[in-house]
This record gives C-alpha cells, sequence and structure tokens, in this order.
C-alpha cells in the first residue's frame, strides 16, 4: 500500500509496512534522522553534481533537492518499481532530475562521469558498491556511506567480519565503536589500493545502523599518511585495559585492525554533529557505566552525569550510558576505590 507522508519539508509517497528486503519499494521511516542530518550537511558542504545511486523512493535525494538547495541530483535504482515511484516523487515535488534503472556499478562506469557527492544506502553492506564509488568521485568530493550488517561489524557474525572487512570482530563493551571503525577502516584501505585517500570526516553508530562521510584526496603519500592510524587493540575483559600494547591477562582479546584516528571534524550547525565532534577529542573506545560496576564489583553503577566530572569526560553516543575519558583504566579505578 502506498501512502503519502511528509519528511522534513518534503512530501513522499512510500510504501507502507515493515522495512525489509522484501518490500515492493524500500522505505525506512526510522532513517528519518539520518535523511535529516545528510539534509544539514549538503547543506554546509555544497557539493554541486550529486548522485543517490541506490535511491529506492528517492526520500534522501529528493530531501537533499528540496532542503539542501541541490540543483543537480542524478537518481538511480535496479528495482524498476522504486524507479516509477521515485518518478510521481520528483513531479509531486516539482523537481527534474537524471533518473536511471540499472545496477549501480555498470551505471558509474557506463556514465564515466565524476560526482562531487555520491551516496551509497545499501541493504547490508557497502562494500559492492565503495571501489566504482571512490572512483568515480571528485577531488575533494564526499562519499557517504550507510552500512546495515552490524553483526557483522560488531562481532555478533565475527566469521562474516572476517570474510567481508578482513578483520576480528568481537562481542565486548565497545563493540559499536569498533565495527563503527572497521568499517571506516576497510574504506580507507579500498581507497589506499587506488591512491586515494578517503578522510573520515563524520561517523555515527545510530538504531540499527552506521553512517560514515569521507573525503576524496588524491595522491599515494596521503592515502600512506590514513593508513597509519589504521592499528590492532587489544581488550581486556578482566581489568577493562584497551591499548595497542596487551595487558599481561590471559583473558586479553585482539580485535581490529581498525581505525583509531579522528572521525569527526565538519562543522555543522548540528547538536548531535557538535556531540560527535567533542567525543572525537578524546580518545576511542569509549567505557558504558555497567562495565565500571562488572569490574570494580560496585552495587549500583555509577550515575553517569556524577561520573563525567569525575573523569573529566564526554558522554559517548553509542550507549545511553556510554563516556569517554583521557584517563586510562587504572585511574578510573583509583576514583573508585578511593
Ligand atoms: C536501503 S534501500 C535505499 C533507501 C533509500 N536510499 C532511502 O533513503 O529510502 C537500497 C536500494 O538499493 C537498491 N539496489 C540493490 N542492489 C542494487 C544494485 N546492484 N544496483 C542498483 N540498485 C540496487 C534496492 O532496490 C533498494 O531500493
Amino acid at each position: 500500500m502506498i501512502k503519502e507522508i511528509v519528511e522534513g519539508k518534503t512530501q513522499l509517497f512510500v510504501h507502507a509496512g515493515l522495512p525489509t528486503k522484501r518490500m515492493e519499494v524500500f522505505y525506512n521511516p526510522k532513517k528519518e534522522f539520518d535523511r535529516t542530518l545528510s539534509v544539514k550537511i549538503l547543506k554546509e558542504l555544497k557539493p554541486k553534481k550529486c548522485l543517490d545511486l541506490l535511491c529506492a523512493s528517492g526520500a534522501r535525494g529528493i530531501r537533499l533537492m528540496k532542503e539542501a538547495g541541490i540543483s543537480d541530483m542524478t537518481f538511480n535504482d535496479a528495482n524498476p518499481k522504486a524507479i516509477k515511484l521515485l518518478k510521481k516523487n520528483l513531479k509531486k515535488n516539482g523537481l527534474k532530475a537524471r533518473v536511471y534503472n540499472k545496477d549501480a556499478c555498470e551505471l558509474l562506469y557506463a556514465l564515466h562521469e565524476y560526482f562531487d557527492f555520491i551516496d551509497i544506502d545499501p541493504f547490508g553492506s557497502p562494500n559492492p558498491y565503495l571501489e566504482a564509488s571512490i572512483r568515480f568521485l571528485k577531488r575533494n568530493g564526499v562519499l557517504a556511506i550507510t552500512a546495515t550488517d552490524t553483526a557483522a561489524l560488531m562481532g555478533v557474525k565475527s566469521k562474516a567480519c572476517f570474510r567481508k572487512y578482513h578483520s576480528i570482530a568481537k562481542r565486548h563493551p565497545f563493540m559499536k565503536e569498533s565495527g563503527l571503525r572497521i568499517l571506516i577502516k576497510h574504506v580507507v584501505e579500498t581507497g589506499a589500493e587506488f591512491e586515494y585517500a578517503l578522510k573520515p570526516v563524520l561517523a555515527h553508530c545510530t538504531a540499527h545502523y552506521y553512517r560514515t562521510y569521507f573525503i576524496k584526496d588524491p595522491g599515494a603519500k596521503r592515502a600512506d599518511a590514513l593508513l597509519e592510524n589504521i592499528k590492532c587493540l587489544h581488550y581486556c575483559p578482566k581489568c577493562g585495559h584497551r591499548g595497542y600494547k596487551a595487558c599481561a591477562h590471559k583473558e586479553s582479546i585482539s580485535i581490529g585492525p581498525l581505525y583509531a584516528g579522528n572521525i569527526n571534524s565538519l562543522h555543522v550547525d548540528d547538536e548531535f554533529i557538535k556531540s560527535l565532534n567533542a567525543e572525537d577529542a578524546y580518545p576511542p573506545w569509549h567505557y558504558t557505566t555497567t562495565e565500571l560496576a562488572r569490574l570494580f564489583k560496585l552495587s549500583n553503577e555509577p550515575a553517569t552525569n556524577e561520573l563525567l566530572k569525575k573523569v573529566k569526560g564526554v558522554r559517548a553516543h553509542y550507549e545511553p550510558k556510554g563516556f569517554k575519558t583521557k584517563f586510562d583504566i587504572a585511574r578510573i579505578k583509583r576514583i573508585f576505590k578511593k
């Protein structure tokens, strides 16, 4: 069943129902937050020639045209029913755009055109579209990537993570963050293979998906410099240590390789993006109050706001009880053992 909705300032016809691959034309109302963020980001970055590579109903690309002032937008989807609905949505909003109904990679190689912005919003992993999209992104172009295969990236399906991203992912208290950084590592490595630096400039984990933005800077040396941020991490469930050297406990596990550098530097007037930038001023690998209660055998979990003052930290967006601090676990422990 098709219904009419308003997302942001845009009217859209979309299919109603559970957002699964089996939908006639995919639409997930829970991604409105992420589409609204794209509007704010593109308003700031002002890319000229844009491509909504896997557009479905066109919800994202149409909102970017209507609300972020993008006038040159190309839409594509392999599903002919999506294209029919997209055309109806363009007409409804009085917009004109180039529309294709092709396999995404086939389209990129057939067009052989370069874009200032490419959006990859797939079912699951972005991997099938990475190489072609990176290739046809202009210098300083922006690549936006969604990944919904979070079970693989977070280590719930660790074999899938190794197969797709060539990293070891395991379940642990900050697995949402390590998953995001495994995804970023993979994009950075894919760019580097072709001598492009794909610098991560915005990245978050929200609900069931990861969303990341990269800026392309061609050059082998710049790609090499980014690769230096790729590290293997050691985490110990016994003492809570996280670091690039292991602690002495036999329980210590290895995670990665993953991207350990800065991942949020875009200046956009949005409270969530500002909080991501604030987090990025701290070392990665956040803690949670639940983890501290377990490690230090506390009868109650510490209240996050009180704790932030003690550890001079900030909230980490990955978990409601997550926080970042520059203190290591031994220093945090001393606070609780006083
Ligand atoms: C998650 S949906 C996109 C959602 C959309 N961006 C939005 O904001 O509502 C993924 C889309 O990719 C399309 N798709 C899957 N494989 C494709 C391929 N190889 N080439 C082009 N489109 C493809 C599907 O038909 C589906 O519409």
